[in-house]
């Protein structure tokens, strides 16, 4: 089984992400949630993540640590268009159970990957990478219980989703995601380059809904709003930008890619934030660029199948 900590920002298409991982539990053992500020500010994506955990069922205890409030050098950006002003479009759900733990989510980090040195974990990123940044520069030897950071952000040939030329993970703390791209460390991308070959399309989302357990729904409902804003923004449907990372950990099959090494600009001006890929052989980044869109689907559908009625 594969060990996963997922760093996320809580979110629509992150909140589908963890009900994608939770679902997969042959296969995918989740250690711990960290949250970071990014689609809106940092108390609500953790307060989000400690949400989506007690509506999972089958996580209770499982640590959900808040990290970073702000990014390390620019100003905070949300995206509130996109998510709503809770960051989970308005959805009625359950307050979080319990007590929010005051460890910090980068402390966290530190000390689960100090302990899985000689059996590497995988490290999923869904937010803008502050915590992941803070962490390898506070304990650079977390890279010995590190096997590969799998990220949702940046585009190429797609073009940004915030500006012209960034997307909105990267755009929202470009310094975090320059200095994680430069530690070397094995990364696999899903950039828009192939996030948006996957919409979400009605007759999805209604596949989802028909599943009928409380998660199948309520991952439906989340589907749906994500469509909603999309729809009021760009007159598009959504892509399932953050649930790619988990789809492309059960089935790497799926996708295609291209070794890069990957830079990003951080002078401000009009390319702030744009992730430049340097495509080579020798690249420790697979920056994916082609997704078998049905296959995906019928993964997320089959997954998300399996939380009991
Ligand atoms: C990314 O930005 C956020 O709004 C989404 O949650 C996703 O992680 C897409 O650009
Ligand atoms: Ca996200």
């Amino acid at each position: 089984k594969r060990q996963i900590i997922i760093d996320c920002d809580p979110g629509l298409d992150d909140a589908v992400a963890l009900l994608l991982a939770f679902a997969a539990t042959d296969r995918i053992d989740v250690l711990g949630i960290t949250t970071v500020a990014g689609n809106v500010r940092g108390e609500l994506t953790h307060r989000n993540a400690r949400i989506v955990r007690d509506l999972a069922g089958n996580q209770s205890g499982l640590p959900v640590r808040a990290g970073a409030p702000r990014p390390l050098v620019r100003d905070p950006v949300t995206a509130e268009d996109f998510h709503g002003t809770t960051g989970l479009g308005g959805l009625d759900l359950p307050k979080p159970k319990g007590r929010a733990s005051r460890q910090h989510g980068v402390n966290f980090l530190i000390q689960t990957l100090r302990t899985m040195k000689g059996f590497p974990a995988t490290l999923v990123v869904t937010g803008p990478m502050t915590n992941v940044a803070l962490a390898l520069s506070m304990a650079p030897d977390i890279v010995e219980g590190l096997s590969e950071i799998v990220i949702m952000g940046g585009a190429d040939s797609e073009g940004g989703n915030i500006t012209p030329h960034a997307e909105f993970n990267i755009f929202a703390d470009p310094h975090a995601a320059q200095a994680v791209f430069r530690s070397g460390i094995p990364m696999r991308v899903l950039s828009l380059d192939v996030t948006h070959q996957l919409l979400t399309q009605d007759e999805m989302v209604e596949r989802v809904r028909a599943l009928g357990s409380y998660q199948a729904v309520v991952a439906a409902d989340l589907l749906a709003a994500s469509n909603k804003l999309e729809e009021s923004a760009k007159a598009r449907n959504a892509p399932l930008h953050d649930p790619s990372t988990i789809l492309a950990l059960l089935r790497p099959d799926l996708f295609t890619g291209r070794k890069a090494r990957v830079s990003v600009v951080t002078e401000e001006g009009e390319r702030f934030g744009k992730t430049v890929p340097e495509y080579r052989e020798d690249g420790h980044v697979e920056w994916y660029t082609g997704v078998d869109a049905e296959g995906a689907f019928s993964e997320l559908l089959g997954q998300l199948g399996r939380y009991p009625l």
